[in-house]
């Protein structure tokens, strides 16, 4: 076993469990991407809060078909099974909650302002410094299985960015002028707060968790724009909706959801 492992698993020992998630967790050392792993998992019947950290991705992925760079040993690279009883409808919902627990346990494991950019991204000073991604699978049209796949670049240098990045990701190390993380305490704390948020999800519903995003957006006030299939739209994010949504206000001062896609801060 690793140091990161044994590292993992003490702090785990100590958290107390929110909702009495049985799953266990799964510490691998290199894999195509954890949510391939989980995924297997969640097929076999695997319990809800299972989790599986890789210590490499060969083929990490995310958002919109996109790669996701996952060196060994620099980030935390997590999927965590989650089976909630809810339409299909309410899963984006989910995807905001597991922005709001990786920002928290950021801030209060690496002491960095990190701020969520609808609907997920995380970013420090302008630059994104973790992905999650959200993957459902569905029978007959009912939700068997969510998969949380988060993706945290903790100890990456400058050099460790391939070029298509520089510039646009960076890490925890890099904000905090070169100092490391323990990426043990941070992923373990990641696994508590998103275990406390989706416990109180589960009992009061969306709207404490749109609350608590609402309070560490970086979107919000800011004039977006989203460029969809069926066009451009542009407005003032002044809220969320009760899915998840993001509320823009156009120059009439009328009110509109989007509920996908990827903003452009303008
Ligand atoms: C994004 O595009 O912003 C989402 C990135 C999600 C990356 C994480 S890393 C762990 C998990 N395994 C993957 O292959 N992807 C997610």
């Amino acid at each position: 076993m690793s140091n990161y492992d044994t590292l993992l698993l003490a702090h785990l020992r100590r958290e107390p469990s929110a909702s009495g998630w049985t799953g266990g967790l799964q510490l691998m050392e290199t894999v195509v991407s954890t949510q391939e792993e989980a995924k297997r998992l969640a097929e076999d019947g695997a319990p809800e809060g299972t989790a599986v950290i890789a210590e490499e991705q060969t083929g990490g992925r995310g958002r919109m078909g996109r790669k996701w760079h996952s060196p060994r040993g620099k980030g935390i690279w997590m999927s965590v099974i989650l089976r909630p009883k809810l339409p299909l409808l309410s899963t984006p919902q989910l995807t905001l909650l597991a922005g709001v627990a990786v920002c928290r346990a950021i801030r209060r494991v690496a002491g960095v302002e990190a701020g969520i950019k609808w609907p997920n991204d995380l970013l420090v000073s302008g630059r994104k410094v973790c992905g999650i991604l959200l993957e459902s699978s569905l029978n007959e049209g009912q939700l068997q299985y969510c998969i949380a796949g988060i993706g945290i670049d903790a100890n990456l240098a400058e050099d460790d960015y391939p070029d298509f990045l520089k510039g646009i990701g960076t890490s925890l190390m890099i904000e905090r002028g070169g100092a490391s993380i323990n990426r043990a305490e941070l992923a373990g704390t990641v696994l508590s707060e998103l275990e406390l948020l989706y416990s109180l999800y589960l009992e009061q519903g969306f709207r404490p968790i749109g609350m608590l995003w609402e309070s560490l957006s970086v979107t919000l006030g800011r004039q977006v724009a989203l460029n969809t299939a069926q066009g451009r739209s542009e407005g003032k994010a002044v809220g969320l909706d009760s899915d998840g949504g993001l509320l823009l206000e156009n120059h009439h001062g009328q009110l509109f959801s989007v509920c996908s896609g990827e903003i452009e801060m303008i």
